[in-house]
C-alpha cells in the first residue's frame, strides 16, 4: 500500500528521524502525563509504548518505575530511543499492525500520536488488544480536530490552492470526531472507553523551528511540502511564517494543540475474545535494535 510505503520510507530515513527527535516532542509531550496516567503507569508495570519514535513516552514511563518495550517501525527512530534512554534495553522494530509478542505479556499499552500513521489503525487496535493481559488498559492519543499546531500548514496549503499529490491515507483527524475511537475500542473487544480533550501549547523556539519541524522531521506532510515546485514551498513557507506571527512570545512561538485521549480496558475476568488472532506471534519476530 502506497501509504505504508510513505510511511515507512520516511520514517526509516536517519535524517527524517532526527530532525523528528530534535524538533517534534515539543509538539507532542504535552500528552505524555495524561496518557500513562490513563493506563495507570507506576512502578513495575508492563508497559508497550507503540510507535515510541525517539521514546519520549518510554522516557517517562521508565522515570515512573514502569518496565517499558518500545516498538516502532523505524530502526532510526530506536536508535534515537536507545540513545536518550540507555536503561530502557527492550526496542523491537516492528509494524504495530503484527506484534511478535505472546498475547497477554503487558498490562498496559500505550501510543503517543501513532495511530493515524498506521495504514491499518483498526488492526493495531486490535493487536493492542491481543497484546494485554485481563485487565489491562489501552491508551490512545490522537489529533484534535482543532490542534492548531497541525492544522496550520494543510490550511495554509489550502488557502493557497495546493494540493500536492499523496496516496489516500487516515485522514490527520480521523478518529477525532466523538465517539468514534469508543466504538473502535468496543468493536475490538474492549470495555470502559472513555475519551477526553488534552490541551497544551507547543513552545517552539523559532518560526524556521516550525517549519523544518514539518519540512525535514514529518511523513506525509514532508512528502507534500517536497513534492510543490520550489517556488510554492516559497510561497507556502512564507504564509505559514506570517500565520505564526500571531502566536510568537518573547522569545519563540507559541503553538496551542489539542488532541484527544482515548482509553479502555480489557475485561478483567478474561472471558473476552481477542480479535485477529491470526495475526501473532510466531510469524513475524521482527528484531532486537542493538547499539
Ligand atoms: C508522530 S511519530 C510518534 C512518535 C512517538 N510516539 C512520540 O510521541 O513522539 C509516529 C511514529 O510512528 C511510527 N510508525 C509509523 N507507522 C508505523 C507502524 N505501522 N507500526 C509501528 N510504528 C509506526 C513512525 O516510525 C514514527 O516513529
Amino acid at each position: 500500500m502506497a501509504f505504508a510505503k510513505l510511511e515507512r520510507d520516511a520514517w526509516s530515513d536517519p535524517a527524517v528521524a532526527s530532525a523528528y527527535a530534535e524538533l517534534f516532542p515539543a509538539m507532542v509531550r504535552f500528552t505524555v502525563p495524561a496518557l500513562l496516567d490513563g493506563v495507570q503507569v507506576g512502578p513495575g508495570t508492563r508497559l508497550l509504548d507503540l510507535a515510541c519514535g525517539p521514546g519520549t513516552v518510554t522516557r517517562e514511563a521508565h522515570a515512573r518505575g514502569a518496565e517499558v518495550t518500545g516498538v516502532d517501525l523505524s530502526r532510526a527512530m530506536l536508535l534515537k530511543a536507545r540513545t536518550a534512554t540507555p536503561a530502557v534495553r527492550d526496542w523491537i522494530a516492528v509494524r504495530a499492525e503484527k506484534l511478535p509478542f505472546q498475547d497477554g505479556k503487558f498490562e498496559a499499552v500505550a501510543s503517543n500520536f501513532g495511530l493515524l500513521h498506521f495504514s491499518d489503525p483498526r488492526r493495531a487496535i486490535a493487536e493492542a488488544f491481543r497484546m494485554l493481559a485481563p485487565g489491562g488498559r489501552v491508551a490512545l492519543t490522537i489529533w484534535g480536530a482543532d490542534a492548531i499546531g497541525l492544522r496550520l500548514i494543510p490550511e495554509v496549503l489550502e488557502s493557497l490552492h495546493l494540493a500536492p499529490p499523496l496516496p489516500p491515507a487516515p485522514g490527520f483527524f480521523a478518529f477525532a470526531e466523538p465517539g468514534a475511537l469508543s466504538r473502535t475500542f468496543e468493536e475490538n473487544g474492549f470495555d470502559s472507553p472513555s475519551e477526553r480533550i488534552v490541551s497544551g501549547a507547543a513552545e517552539i523556539g523559532t518560526a524556521e523551528e516550525y517549519w523544518r519541524m514539518f519540512l525535514e522531521g514529518s511523513a506525509r506532510t514532508r512528502a507534500g511540502l517536497l513534492a510543490l515546485a520550489t517556488e510554492d514551498r516559497e510561497r507556502v513557507r512564507a504564509k505559514v511564517f506570517e500565520r505564526l506571527s500571531e502566536y510568537r512570545t518573547g522569545s519563540g512561538v507559541r503553538v496551542p494543540v489539542t488532541a484527544v485521549l482515548g482509553t479502555a480496558r480489557r475485561s478483567p475476568t478474561g472471558s473476552d475474545q481477542a480479535q485477529n488472532r491470526d495475526t501473532g506471534s510466531d510469524t513475524d519476530s521482527g528484531y532486537t535494535v542493538e547499539n
